[in-house]
């Protein structure tokens, strides 16, 4: 009802809090009445915050004072030296900005550039949002199921040519590895994308806050290829374990500077900088060693087990879903069943998601929250809702080069194991 209050600013009237809070929520308020919640929902790592970071916190409390509005110097030095050690890219301290979260920089991002967005769907839930409450223009770059729902070059170029505006200012968002998708994108595709970046003169946002967890450490930055337009976002939030830390980061090459300057000024009129103590501690995360390379190692490899075997179980039951490369997501696509699920009264994915909630208690995310046409019948699934202190533990009892023995993700995530069966029993009916 407050939605259609007069003095509500036009482009926030009818927007609805992000998919994935709401999910978590309404899980909370079921689990609160009784109703065991599978939380698949919420796109949260399962894994605890490595110690010696978790110790850095605790070592820095007393720092008190606000820090600069792009970031504490030297958390800048260790994020450049990050991406120069993990990614093989020019980066230095100036071209860092620090965020609390890379959420909260990506909105302002789109507050400074004047130029139109471009994403390719599905794609994570809130750059859509974020354009439509600024007022900025946004095109959907759709991709298909047979190229793994992952944008390819040809598309891309294609939409270009269709909007015949060779030189309009725009901003491409790429994620990968993807969340909703759970995919990556091979280096050859990069390459390929990067030309026809360049050729356009596009500036790329390359979100790749999941790039620590390809599933075989082998992430590459699209930066490589077109260095000179590309801001790579990362952040403490997915292979670190601390999304509720909020910290995010920007690489800039230095031909975009003037767009990181014009951030800070914007930072500084609104959240002023980032946790101090916050900043101190994620110097230890992005200095990395080799305690956090081991438990990058147990993470990815627990996640490539589980989610594989997730996949497995649903494409042998006809549910079709690509086998994932990083990151915690499955994208299951339910059209095989649209005949059975159309008599039930589900024609599209929310439907879908909302009965498959109430019935059974499993909590997922339509695809029509990514950005696709609702009738599509696909949602998001992620893999965590399993204690991953105790995944990481019994993923230490085996050597780190071999492959998790088969009966790991019982033991380990039986909740997830769990809830997959729930999906596929449902479905069919
Ligand atoms: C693809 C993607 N990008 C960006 C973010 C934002 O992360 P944060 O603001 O915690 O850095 C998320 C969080 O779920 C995400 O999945």
């Amino acid at each position: 009802m407050t939605d259609n209050h007069v003095s509500l600013n036009m482009n926030v009237r009818g927007l609805e809090q992000s998919a994935t809070i709401a999910i978590n929520d309404r899980s909370k308020n079921l689990d609160e009445n009784g109703k065991h919640i599978y939380r698949l929902g919420l796109g949260q790592s399962p894994f605890p915050v490595p110690l010696n970071v978790v110790n850095a916190l605790k070592q820095n409390a007393h720092q008190k004072d606000y820090l600069p509005a792009a970031g504490l110097r030297q958390l800048r030095q260790t994020v450049a030296e990050f991406h120069r050690r993990k990614d093989g890219v020019e980066a230095s301290a100036d071209g860092v900005i620090i965020g609390p979260g890379s959420k909260e920089l990506m909105f302002i991002l789109q507050i400074v550039f004047y130029g139109e967005l471009m994403v390719p769907t599905p794609c994570w839930v809130s750059y859509m949002p974020q354009a439509n409450i600024i007022g900025k223009k946004v095109s959907h770059v759709h991709t298909r199921k047979e190229h793994r729902w992952m944008m390819s070059a040809e598309a891309l170029e294609e939409h270009l040519r269709e909007q015949n505006d060779r030189y309009r200012p725009r901003i491409l968002i790429l994620n990968y590895p993807s969340n909703p998708v759970g995919c990556t994108y091979p280096e050859e595709e990069l390459k390929a994308i990067a030309r026809v970046a360049r050729e356009y003169e596009l500036i790329l946002l390359s979100d790749e806050i999941y790039g620590q967890l390809h599933h075989r450490g082998r992430h590459v930055s699209i930066a490589r290829y077109y260095p000179e337009a590309t801001i790579i976002s990362g952040g403490l939030s997915k292979w670190c374990g601390a999304g509720g830390w909020r910290l995010g980061t920007f690489t800039f090459p230095p031909d975009l500077q003037w767009i990181l300057e014009k951030m800070s000024v914007v930072a500084s009129e609104t959240f002023t900088s980032v946790c101090a103590p916050i900043q101190y501690a994620a110097c230890r995360a992005f200095t990395g060693g080799i305690s956090i390379e081991e438990y990058l190692l147990h993470c990815r490899r627990i996640l490539s087990t589980l989610g594989n075997r997730l996949a497995t179980m649903f494409n042998d039951a006809g549910i079709e879903v690509n086998s994932p490369e990083g990151g915690f997501y499955l994208y299951p696509d339910f059209t095989r069943f649209r005949k059975q699920l159309k008599q039930r009264g589900i024609t599209d994915s929310r439907a879908l998601c909302e009965d498959l909630l109430e019935e059974t208690g499993v909590a997922i995310l339509p695809g029509a929250s990514f950005g696709r046409d609702a009738k599509e019948l696909t949602a998001r699934l992620a893999y965590v809702d399993f204690d991953g202190a105790e995944a990481l533990a019994k993923s230490k009892m085996h050597a780190v080069d071999k492959p998790l023995p088969d009966d790991f993700p019982e033991k380990c995530a039986f909740n997830v194991i769990k809830s997959a069966q729930t999906i596929i029993d449902w479905v069919k009916g």
